[in-house]
């Protein structure tokens, strides 16, 4: 088997995750270089190495991209308004992709990524890591087996929940439109993804709406300063209070954006907190993206799909309406039934057939085995001769952006948008 060679642009979070995976599947890859301006996190992935590999670090992706083709495959882990220039400048070098989601930020450069991957000839594989987990397989596979007949129509919810909100969409990465993206595609994209791939059909239109409710000034409780370091008088009874980063919970999340978060004292978060963009209060940031959006898309076939997103519940739902059942899945069936999914034929006496998806013991980690599911097929889909062998592609991938671009592009207008199918 031929060893593809890895170079990381952007050392964060999901970089971070990717190369830890990676590092177990040393038949298939080898990481051979990091770029990130912050040198402790170029020297995690560098610890994924084998002790004395050649490995080049890099203080930024231009510097790395201006020393040459940096391997066989590029991982884009920058933020989402670098994904086009990292995205197309890998590209040209010869390099294939393995991208973060979004694409890019905007549908122009979103189209652009694409193009160039088509004039280049490149392969990229988006991080759509839901599709790589059991639970979504399962699911995929009972549809294309008839489990449920022909698909009318579809109910999916994504509970963001309250805390996550916060942290990546008030006070994070993804809280300001013009410097990152849309939620729904920062955060449903997933989902878009999910039902273009379930339901098995290009999507022909789309309505939405959806508003900051919540995360803003009038909510804010009486007395409550910027920053919850500041002497909050409600900061006992606030689900934000940014001292919880501090706990044992909290500190999983504060991992995310703090590179001490294991090892550092209470009162050294807490004096990071004081000017932190996570020490603000929730309802005094500069954020703009929605808490709540709902979306109705109509699919080739009349089949309709309905869709919500909520900072205000936790866990993705799903019910797949069928000529001849209903599958339902998800969060909130595994907490009252006890099982992943259920299967109700129509008919008067047909049981509910209760599904649990094994989960491999070892290996899966992160979005229910989607990170490590996606690592594991990316070998497969960067070598496969046929590039339409693919387990899924950018040309795939881009109709859930479409979907996500004309959701904003409605809920703005407040006008069906039409999607060129
Ligand atoms: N697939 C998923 O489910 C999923 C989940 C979370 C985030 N994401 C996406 O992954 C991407 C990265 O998110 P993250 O949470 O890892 O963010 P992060 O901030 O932890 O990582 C981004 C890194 O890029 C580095 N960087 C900035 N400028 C750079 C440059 N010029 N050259 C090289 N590195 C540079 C930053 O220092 C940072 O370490 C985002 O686009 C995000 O939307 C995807």
């Amino acid at each position: 088997m031929r060893r593809l060679s890895l170079a990381f642009c952007g050392s964060g979070s999901r970089a971070r995750t990717y190369a830890a995976i990676a590092a177990g599947m040393s038949d298939q890859f080898a990481l051979v270089a990091a770029a990130d301006p912050v040198p402790e996190r170029v020297a995690v992935i560098r610890s994924h190495a084998p002790a004395g590999a050649d490995f080049r670090s890099f203080a930024s992706a231009e510097a790395m991209f201006a020393a040459g083709k940096p391997a066989d495959v590029v991982v884009v882990g920058t933020q989402d308004a670098q994904h086009r220039d990292h995205a197309i400048r890998a590209m040209e070098l010869g390099c294939d992709l393995l991208l973060e989601k979004p694409i890019a930020h905007r549908l122009e450069d979103t189209l652009a990524v694409r193009d160039a991957a088509r004039r280049l000839g490149r392969r990229v594989v988006v991080c759509h890591v839901l599709r790589y987990t059991p639970f979504y397989a399962r699911v995929h596979a009972l549809l294309r087996a008839g489990a449920i007949g022909d698909i009318i129509s579809a109910n999916f919810i994504e509970g963001v929940q309250p805390w996550h909100q916060a942290h990546s969409f008030v006070r994070g990465h993804w809280s300001v439109e013009a410097s990152s993206s849309p939620m729904i595609l920062a955060k449903s994209c997933h989902d878009m993804d999910l039902l273009a791939w379930l339901i098995d059909r290009p999507c022909e239109a789309v309505s939405s709406h959806g508003g900051l409710s919540h995360f803003t000034a009038a909510r804010a409780p009486a007395g409550a300063p910027a920053r919850c370091t500041d002497g909050c008088p409600a900061a006992a009874s606030c689900l934000y209070d940014a001292h919880r980063y501090a706990r044992p919970e909290g500190r999983r999340w504060l991992a995310m954006v703090h590179d001490r978060a294991k090892e550092a004292s209470d009162a050294e978060v807490f004096d990071w907190l004081r000017t932190s963009p996570w020490g603000r209060c929730v309802y005094r940031c500069d954020n703009d993206v929605v808490d709540h959006q709902v979306i109705a898309a109509r699919f080739t076939g009349q089949v309709t799909a309905t869709f919500t997103m909520t900072a205000f519940d936790e866990g993705r739902h799903l019910e797949i309406f069928g000529t001849e059942g209903v599958l339902r899945g998800g969060a909130f069936v595994k907490k009252q039934l006890g099982c992943d999914l259920t299967v109700t034929r129509h008919g008067w006496e047909q049981p509910t057939e209760k599904i649990v998806v094994e989960t491999p013991a070892a290996g899966y980690a992160g979005h229910g085995g989607g990170d490590f599911g996606l690592m594991s097929t990316l070998h497969a889909d960067l070598t496969c001769p046929d590039p339409a062998a693919m387990r899924t592609s950018l040309e795939v991938s881009l109709q859930s952006h479409l979907m996500a671009f004309a959701a904003e592009e409605s809920r703005r207008s407040s006008r069906t948008v039409t999607l060129a199918v």
